[in-house]
């Protein structure tokens, strides 16, 4: 990680948009200016979308040491949730409808060692989920419809941000609170003056040439809201 990273914010650059022929390389690319890689699984059921498998995060783990933060927008989190943790998964984010015991799964795969997040859509009002704050490290607040890079940021969202982080304080809840999709130098400082403090971006940084001036400027622009929270 770069020496330069003094802040609490976290980016995590998903490789959704990276170039899937060569994406050793592409972490490389960004490996000294973010803290960890958003993996995005994908099951053409719960999105319409096809990605990677297991086999592919095993491949992964053995060409860089970042942490992969791993979404899973599958309809079977707990099947598949256990096997992307034994393939190399730092963290396993799941949205907490496609289960029908959320805080079982939650459970089995911290006893496997993960960190746990779950996932909200646009649509989704946070206060169906309030059960399960106390057991979750990540809260991922999706900031577009999840299935594809590149959409816009959808700002209705930040009331539910500013929710996130008042409930955490009110009940000393202690998960952080990431937001995904659509995160750019301009709106990651309006998710991060809500609460966010980890941030997932795609086409921001692997759609532009040097990968590393990309991240830097989101992480400064992100950087100079952590003031107003
Ligand atoms: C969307 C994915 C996102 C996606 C974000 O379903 O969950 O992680 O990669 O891409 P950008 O940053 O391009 O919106
Ligand atoms: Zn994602």
């Amino acid at each position: 990680m770069d020496a330069s990273f003094t802040t609490d914010l976290r980016l995590a650059p998903s490789i959704l948009s990276a170039d899937f022929a060569r994406l050793a390389s592409e972490i490389e690319d960004v490996a000294g200016s973010c803290d960890m890689l958003h993996v995005d699984i994908m099951d053409g059921h719960y999105v319409p979308n096809l990605t990677i498998g297991p086999d592919v995060v095993r491949s992964l783990r053995a060409v860089t040491d970042l942490p992969f933060d791993t979404h899973l927008m599958i309809t079977d989190p707990r099947t598949f949730g256990p096997q992307f943790v034994k393939a190399g998964s730092t963290s396993i984010t799941f949205h907490p409808t496609e289960d029908d015991d959320p805080r079982g799964l939650i459970q089995l795969l911290h006893d496997q060692g993960a960190e746990v997040g779950i996932a909200i859509r646009p649509s989704e009002p946070l206060e169906r989920f309030t059960d399960l704050l106390g057991d979750i490290d990540l809260l991922l607040c999706m900031t577009v419809e999840p299935g594809f890079g590149g959409q816009a940021f959808m700002p209705e969202v930040l009331p539910k941000i500013e929710l996130a982080r008042s409930l955490r304080e009110e009940q000393g809840h202690h998960y952080r609170i990431e937001v995904d999709g659509g995160i750019d130098p301009d709106t990651a400082p309006r998710t991060v003056s809500a609460g966010a403090d980890t941030l997932v971006a795609g086409s921001a940084i692997f759609r532009k040439s040097d990968r590393a001036a990309a991240a830097r400027a989101i992480l400064d622009a992100a950087g100079a809201a952590t003031a107003d929270r």
